[in-house]
């Protein structure tokens, strides 16, 4: 296919009534990446990928997966693609086996090829000794790598999911994140994952793109998109400071402090490089007699570039409702 990106939009919008879920949005996504689409709830992640997957219409602009237009040939994108949805709709009623079956036939795979196909699966997803037990039976990270496996059955050459991991115990995650990997590893799969987890999109992405309001804010790989922002580690200091003293004026007046906060007696500041600004920024703060009780200092994460592009944290109220709604919207509602 040469260079036809896997997935590339362009002017994509899509309006459901007055309410405008994604803006103009362009993107580019090249064979072999794995890309990460990261923004808070309502940012406009799975109403692209219900787009990608060819279950919504854009309202207007366009959206091609390797080089097809996902309204004009949804046929061909459809069998180019494989859906892992965000809430889990795997058959709860079924075996592994079977729900892989069925799946298998919607693609019309031969009896061999399945067979050969879904043994194959439930090995790399840890699942062979499982693979005869009803789902009801599976924890919540075992329907999940089911889930993935049911997206490989017909081997697409793009792997889209939808918060994978939303719900899971931190060990589930972690399974998942490993199993994820290995399809990297192994495969020249291309692979688009949203997520509102900061350290899936750190741990996984080649590169990402920060989405929020339905527009893109940013993209490039983690090392880059840290190093578009100003900021750089951040210092907490537990601190103790006489009543006439204000430590947040005693640090700023150093140029190395980008910003500083004071809640609750903790001392949050953004520096440059913490490991060199440490000693001038005790030194600061012992001249007004303030006592710091404790230290940290940790690096730039993803968060804090989220921060500094959007002006807020990646909220996450409001998980429970988005995970059902923006899990699989009923048709007539869909469109
Ligand atoms: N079928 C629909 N009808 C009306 N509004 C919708 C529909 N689907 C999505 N929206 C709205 O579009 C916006 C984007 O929603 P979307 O589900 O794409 O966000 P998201 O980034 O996936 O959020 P989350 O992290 O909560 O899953 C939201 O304001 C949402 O309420
Ligand atoms: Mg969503």
């Amino acid at each position: 296919m040469g260079d036809v990106a896997a997935i590339e939009t362009e002017s994509l919008v899509k309006r459901f009534g007055h309410i405008e879920a994604l803006r103009g949005v362009d993107l580019r996504v090249e064979q072999g990446e794995f890309f990460g689409l990261l923004g808070p709830n309502g940012a406009g992640k799975t109403t692209l990928i219900r787009i990608l997957a060819t279950l919504l219409r854009p309202t207007t602009g366009k959206a091609l997966v390797c080089g097809h237009d996902v309204v004009r040939e949804c046929t061909e994108v459809r069998h180019l693609i494989g859906v892992v949805p965000q809430a889990m709709t795997c058959d709860l009623d079924l075996t592994a086996r079977e729900n892989l079956d069925i799946y298998g036939r919607f693609y019309g795979l031969p009896k061999k090829e399945r067979t050969e196909q879904i043994d194959y699966l439930l090995g790399m997803i840890g699942l062979e000794e499982r693979a005869e037990s009803l789902v009801a039976t599976y924890s919540g990270g075992m329907r999940r790598r089911l889930e993935v496996a049911r997206a490989l059955i017909h081997r697409p050459a793009l792997l889209i999911l939808d918060e994978p991991t939303l719900g899971l115990d931190p060990q589930s995650r972690y399974v998942v994140w490993k199993l994820l990997e290995k399809l990297k590893e192994r495969y020249s799969l291309t692979i688009l994952l949203t997520t509102h987890y900061m350290e899936e999109a750190e741990a996984l992405c080649s590169r990402v793109a920060i989405i929020d309001h339905g527009n893109i804010i940013a993209v490039d790989t983690v090392e880059g998109l840290k190093k578009s922002v100003p900021e750089r580690d951040r210092v907490e200091l537990t601190i103790d400071s006489p009543p006439d003293a204000d430590p947040v004026q005693a640090v700023k007046t150093l140029k190395e402090v980008k910003t500083a906060e004071l809640k609750e007696g903790v001392l949050t500041l953004t520096v440059e490089n913490s490991q060199r600004e440490l000693p001038l920024i005790f030194e600061a703060l012992r001249k007004k007699d303030v006592k710091i009780k404790e230290a940290k200092s940790t690096h730039l994460t993803l968060e804090d570039v989220f921060i500094h592009y959007t002006g807020r944290p990646v909220r996450d109220e409001a998980r429970k409702v988005s995970f059902f709604i923006g899990a699989g919207v009923p048709r007539k509602w869909g469109r």
